[in-house]
């Protein structure tokens, strides 16, 4: 056993890591992990960047990201830190186009592309692909000189890992019998449409409406010879995923439910062989006694109906609560073991500007005791 601290742990992982990636789900506090844990970086002297998604609007307006924010590119964040700290707003759509323009053979391939009808529609209702242009945008950033960083926010999604699955159902996507058909000489293409592309052609219109055949010839056709590109790339940002250097956050919230849908996560997680660096576990009730609720419950019963017995009532109620909360929680803190446990309370009011994060860092680095 370490006899460091859990927050020397977590203190750790922000000095040395290049990514982090704060993963959990729905509502747990994955946005606001992420923007704490690249500030922190910042106060530790290193070049920040975390990559959010949909922040709520007063949060993205203290990030330096509201109106004038919705873009695809950086934004550094004033503060007063021995490093820097960045933030961006993923796009998915202009994410999308940025590869395909990087990966076109010249600027006509890469315009046809854009301008065709399927693209545009594939490139936002693709399933899975705002988690893999989360995790291309995180290759991008991790790649560039100006970060030693990158800190990234994952999408509430339904299906817990879609963006480690992000990468691979690109390459699936791309190597679809029926993409191979389309782009190989014609008589191949007649064949498959008769054949096998029933389906497809069915599950693409749902999805983009009618007419779409010829659109999607079209964009198969001007698609040619990207598909390497594409593929190598997505082994690329695979491979930065799994790299030592990459640390998963797991976010959790300590109610029944979202703890099983953490253990779930960390689940699959170890089946990608990766393991969680640390677990966040946020919005606790607060502990203030350590005597056990049943106790608390006795002595205010014989104290009766008095302000004192009242007192003891709500620190009794309070006590089963948090009690309730490290039983939901063991489980869960023994499956990501060794990885460190850090608990965050309830604040008061919403995290939405810069001093609610910096009290939420107090409390994950453990300076708030
Ligand atoms: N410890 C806390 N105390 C009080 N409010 C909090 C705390 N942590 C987060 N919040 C608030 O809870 C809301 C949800 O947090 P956040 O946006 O970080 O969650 P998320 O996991 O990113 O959600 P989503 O899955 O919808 O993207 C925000 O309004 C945030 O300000
Ligand atoms: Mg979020």
């Amino acid at each position: 056993m370490s006899t460091e601290s859990v927050y020397d742990q977590i203190t750790e992982l922000v000095r040395t890591r290049d990514i982090i990636i704060c993963s959990g789900s729905g509502g747990v506090g994955k946005t606001t992990t992420a923007a704490v844990l690249g500030m922190e970086a910042a106060r530790l002297g290193r070049r920040a960047v975390v990559v959010t998604i949909d922040p709520a609007k007063r949060l993205a307006d203290a990030l330096g990201l509201g109106e004038l924010g919705i873009g695809n590119q950086p934004r550094s964040i004033e503060g007063r830190w021995p490093g820097s700290l960045a933030a961006v707003m993923l796009d998915t759509k202009s994410t999308f186009d940025d590869l395909v323009v990087g990966y076109s053979s010249d600027p006509e391939q890469a315009e046809r592309i854009l301008a065709n009808r399927f693209y545009r529609n594939i490139s936002g209702a693709l399933s899975g692909t705002q988690e893999y242009m989360a995790m291309e945008k995180l290759y991008e950033l991790q790649a560039s000189p100006d970060f030693d960083l990158v800190v990234v926010d994952t999408p509430p999604s339904r299906n817990a890992l879609d963006f480690l699955d992000a990468p691979r159902r690109l390459t699936r996507f791309l190597d679809h019998r029926l993409y191979r058909a389309l782009t190989a000489p014609t008589r191949g293409v007649m064949k498959a449409v008769n054949v096998a592309a029933q389906a497809f052609v069915r599950s693409v219109s749902k999805v983009v409406g009618g007419e779409v055949f010829d659109d999607a010839i079209a964009f198969f056709q001007a698609f040619e010879g990207m598909e390497e590109g594409f593929k190598d790339r997505a082994e690329l940002v695979l491979a930065a995923l799994t790299s030592p250097r990459t640390a998963f956050v797991l976010v959790a919230s300590p109610k029944r439910d979202t703890v099983q849908e953490a253990r779930y996560f960390a689940g699959k997680l170890a089946e990608a062989d990766l393991t969680v660096a640390a677990l966040v576990v946020n919005r606790m009730h607060p502990r203030f006694t350590e005597e056990m609720p049943e106790a608390l419950a006795a002595r205010s019963e014989t104290l009766g109906d008095t302000d004192l017995g009242g007192l003891f009532r709500n620190l009794a109620d309070f006590a089963l609560v948090a009690h309730r909360e490290e039983e939901h929680l063991s489980g869960l803190a023994d499956q990501v073991s060794p990885a460190p446990v850090i608990r965050v309370p309830f604040l008061r009011s919403d995290v939405h500007d810069l001093v609610g994060l910096d009290q939420i860092a107090d409390q994950v680095f453990g300076r708030a005791r």
